[in-house]
């Protein structure tokens, strides 16, 4: 297979096995020439591409774009607080005027559920979500596949647990649908208050001990406490949850194997994970971060070519 069996990024659970090794070998070739002395190829020179944030972001933000200058597409940003959204213009409006530009693909982050999944019905262009409130986040689970791909040779049959607010987490899910496609063994470690009542019916087993959950798996994905999203108390202070669900070096150096640390950034440092961690040899925080435009580049790259196909 050579393409994709979709016309949109929208979530994992839209795609295949066969789609995320092929997105996967297409980044191995630019992991390759992101290394180059000359990084950029003109394989999108005719592509414009506008990357639509509704909410803020750091690293999906410039990492697309990064992938998309790399390609030498044609890019143009959009932030919701320097726009007419704040006179009330409507999604639909906003993108229609967007488009009448001359758009072929569009990479939105949006606070709500299924904001990808209702533009790709309303709209003529390719989209790509970043990221739609606690729904999904696919470029960030794959680049997390990927990562431990490039470090333990395989996801298949490998120990994952995702750690924290997994109740508020579109990396949650995300991760959750690529890794077990991808035949990982998958368990959510955080308080009970903070996991969804259905997560089990995805095939994931609920940990509540931090410590088990760790010398358990082979890989820990610490996620960030999405302060911004509760609207009640989840736990009864910070502090209690860093005592329970805080990962430090002497909880790390006290399991009986070396594990692989992530996270998919922003930190709390000193929260879900303490610097020395962040820091140390076993998390490969930073890689994520670079496999992240090889993994974008890859999917704009396998998504356009569908578009030049029409
Ligand atoms: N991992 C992630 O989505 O980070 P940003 O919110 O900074 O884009």
């Amino acid at each position: 297979m050579s393409e994709l069996s979709v016309d949109h990024l929208l979530g994992i659970k839209y795609i295949t096995k066969e789609d995320i090794n092929l997105i996967f070998e297409t980044a191995d070739h630019f992991k390759e020439i992101i290394n180059r002395p000359i990084k950029k190829v003109p394989s999108l020179r005719d592509v414009t591409i506008a990357n639509l944030f509704f909410e803020n972001s750091t690293r999906t933000k410039l990492s697309f774009e990064l992938a998309e200058k790399r390609l030498s597409a044609d890019v143009i940003n959009f932030s919701a607080g320097a726009s007419s959204v704040k006179k009330g213009e409507t999604l639909i409006d906003t993108v229609n005027n967007i488009l009448s530009m001359k758009v072929d693909m569009v990479v939105m982050r949006h606070p709500n559920p299924g904001a990808g999944v209702f533009l790709s019905k309303n709209i003529k262009a390719s989209i790509v979500n970043a990221g739609d409130g606690a729904h999904e986040h696919p470029t960030q689970a794959l680049l997390d596949s990927y990562s431990i791909q490039k470090r333990l040779g395989d996801v298949g049959g490998k120990k994952v647990v995702i750690v924290g607010d997994i109740l508020h987490s579109r990396v949650a899910l995300s991760n959750i649908f690529a890794l077990k496609l991808q035949g990982a063994e998958v368990k959510v470690c955080g308080p009970k208050t903070l996991m969804p009542k259905y997560i089990e019916s995805l095939g994931v087993e609920v940990e509540l001990n931090l410590r088990k959950a760790l010398e358990w798996c082979d890989v820990a994905n610490m996620l960030r406490v999405q302060n911004e999203r509760m609207d009640i108390s989840y736990f009864p202070s910070t502090r209690e949850y860093i005592q329970q669900y805080g990962l430090d070096k002497e909880l790390l150096d006290s399991l009986n194997k070396e594990i692989v640390i992530m996270h998919p950034g922003p930190i709390n440092r000193g929260v879900e994970i303490t610097s020395d961690v962040a820091d140390s040899g076993q998390s490969i925080i930073l890689n994520q971060v670079e496999n992240g435009v090889a993994i974008r580049m890859a999917v704009i790259y396998l998504l356009a070519s569908k578009i030049k196909k029409q």
